[in-house]
């Protein structure tokens, strides 16, 4: 196996891994790794925008007080201060790299309204194709700054003590002064997902192998509104269409979030429920978009998939039903992006800064994927570690017990789906932690041998596992987090109290 030295290793090509290396790049020698290619990522995939508490009528104190809110009051506040603050220079940072910004006649900034928010107050690019402007300004700017290895996942973090000092591949070791792990998140445990392929949760598998503690992982966010024709996913629809204006109903024309005070525009996961529970009794949701008279201007993506899918546009009706989006939790990190292991740093979806609580405020992922990469390259620029390059090559463990066939992608989706969705419950929760428990042994083992299909297969079970478990563990309900069994927020035993993995606590 050959070995290669570089001074920062990232791992992914979302938004906050290319912002990581955009800005470390002049300094250090960084290279990007992605298991596809470098343009395809959760992020390049972001419609809505990113909140930013610039209107006349907002300031940061308002976008600080629903970002606490939609979260049910589980968050690290000191971050979510610093996230808020930062948004008006991260716009100033972006522009200053070429992105146009969406603007009104007067030259000021459109600014778009979400669930949640109490002010419009989400900046978009080409209507909604922000995710793709952005990250396109990224990867136009690394050009021949970086080197960009694509089509190769990472098999394991390589470690010396508790410190990671390298990643190893199919083929090579790597070693690195830092090793950045951005690779998103972990919706295709699920049927539904607004997701693109590749997040099946690579990066919380590579951490939890490794050591890193994880926590939050039982806060999984449901989008309310995936565009589903026939049982057939064709991406998100934003909110910021329920923010101009369309609004949910049934078959009869009813609405179906009237009795909610903030109406189609209360948060995710009550939107979520509402959507999934009509489902459930036989019904089937629609969004009428009919309030919005241009429709085709300001969602000109969705206009498309729309048409792609073959939905009836003469009507103004969308399809929808809920779906995987996001993970609250994640790798456990400081203000700089540390994980609880040196030479690891986390950023993005993957990691867990506390920003987001128990349910992440809409729009507030871009920002923070923008924010936590300036703290990463700023604590990696200024403390760099010595590289580490002679502990030799690491054998991987010899399996001593028989192997199983794993479960396919599909079962895991289905089981996910069936017992740690929306709502969950102890017996539900019970049943998929013995249906994983055979296969636990093999996913956190892995081997050279081991595909990329394989690796996905284990990551998806070990991640499953430590969702199930820590949705076992935390008997209330608290934002992304519904437990039938335990319908409502425990503030006395539960506020604050954050689920944690390690490696070493079994599984
Ligand atoms: C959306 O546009 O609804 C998604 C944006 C987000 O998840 O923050």
């Amino acid at each position: 196996m050959s070995k290669k030295t570089v001074d920062v290793i990232v791992i992914g090509s979302g938004i906050a891994g290319l912002m990581t290396a955009h800005l470390l790049a002049d300094h250090m020698n960084v290279m990007i790794i992605t298991k596809s290619n470098v343009e395809t990522s959760n992020s390049s995939w972001a419609q809505g925008g990113m909140a930013a508490a610039i209107g006349p009528l907002d300031n940061w104190k308002k976008h600080f007080a629903d970002t606490i809110e939609a979260g049910g009051s589980h968050h690290k506040i000191d971050h979510v201060e610093m996230l808020v603050k930062r948004a008006p220079h991260i716009i100033k940072m972006l522009e200053s790299m070429g992105v146009l910004f969406d603007k009104q006649k007067d030259g000021s900034l459109m600014l778009g309204l979400e669930g949640a928010h109490q002010h419009r107050r989400i900046v978009h690019a080409k209507g909604d194709q922000t995710g793709k402007v952005f990250t396109n300004a990224l990867i136009n700017a690394l050009k021949g700054r970086v080197t960009i290895v694509e089509q190769t996942m990472v098999v394991k973090l390589l470690m010396d003590a508790r410190r990671v000092i390298g990643v190893q591949t199919k083929s090579e070791c790597i070693y690195a002064k830092a090793i950045v792990l951005a690779t998103g998140g972990a919706g295709q445990l699920y049927t539904y997902t607004s997701n693109v392929p590749e997040a099946t949760g690579d990066g919380f598998a590579l951490a939890y192998r490794a050591g890193a503690n994880l926590m939050d992982m039982e806060f999984v966010q449901f989008h309310p509104t995936l565009l589903v024709q026939e049982s057939q996913t064709h991406g998100l629809i934003s909110e910021a269409v329920r923010g101009e204006g369309a609004y949910l109903i049934d078959e009869k024309g009813n609405k179906l979030m009237d009795w909610h005070p903030l109406g189609d525009l209360a948060p995710r996961d009550v939107v979520s429920r509402a959507i999934e529970s009509a489902i459930k009794q036989g019904e089937h949701i629609y969004l009428n978009y009919q309030p919005i008279k241009d429709f085709p201007e300001r969602f000109p993506g969705l206009y498309q998939r729309c048409k792609q899918a073959k939905v009836d546009l003469e009507a103004k009706l969308l399809p929808v039903a809920p779906g995987a989006h996001f993970i609250s939790g994640g790798i456990e990190t400081d203000c700089y992006g540390r994980t609880s292991l040196s030479g690891l740093y986390a950023v993005g979806e993957v990691a867990c800064t506390g920003v987001h609580g128990a349910n992440r405020l809409a729009s507030n992922s871009l920002l923070e994927g923008l924010v936590f990469a300036e703290q990463v390259a700023t604590h990696i620029r200024t403390n760099p570690n010595p590289l580490q390059t002679d502990v030799g090559e690491l054998p991987f463990e010899e399996m001593s017990i028989p192997l199983l066939p794993l479960p396919t992608k599909d079962e895991i989706q289905k089981q996910m789906t069936a017992n740690v969705s929306i709502k969950r419950d102890g017996h539900h929760l019970q049943k998929m932690k013995q249906w994983l428990e055979p296969s636990m042994m093999q996913a956190l083992h892995v081997d050279q041998l081991d595909d990329r299909w394989q690796l996905e297969q284990k990551n998806m079970l070990l991640v499953a596992w430590l969702m199930t478990e820590a949705a076992l563990e935390r008997t209330e309900s608290r934002g992304g987090h519904f437990r039938s069994d335990y319908p409502h927020k425990d503030d006395q035993n539960w506020l604050r109290v954050y689920i944690n993995h390690a490696r070493n606590q079994g599984f």
